[in-house]
């Protein structure tokens, strides 16, 4: 990726439910799993339903993942580093769904 004064913007690597992730070094977690395609991240504990990011800036908890075997991070305020290990509780949806 360029940036706008033409610039490579550094990209680190993450891994995510065992698959290794390139992204951007320093953006939200949540903007790298959306980027992936993955909608959901957790499960809601009462109906086992998918859960996804919805606010974007750490109030509602639907992005809510383990990063280095910590869980509940709210990947939408969490910036990624080089070597972040990330689970989620969804597995990746089929690649007809994207
Ligand atoms: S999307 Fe709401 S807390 Fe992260």
């Amino acid at each position: 990726m360029t940036t706008a004064r033409g610039r490579t913007a550094p990209r680190t690597r993450i891994v995510v439910d065992g698959n290794s992730v390139h992204a951007v070094d320093g953006i939200s977690l949540a903007a790298v799993l959306v980027g992936e395609r993955r909608w959901s991240l957790r499960r809601n504990p009462v109906g086992d339903d998918p859960r996804g990011p919805f606010c974007g800036m750490g109030v509602c908890f639907e992005c809510e993942v383990t990063v280095d075997g910590r869980p509940g991070v709210r990947a939408c305020i969490t910036k990624i580093y080089d070597g972040m290990r990330v689970e989620t509780a969804v597995e990746e949806e089929a690649p007809h769904d994207r």
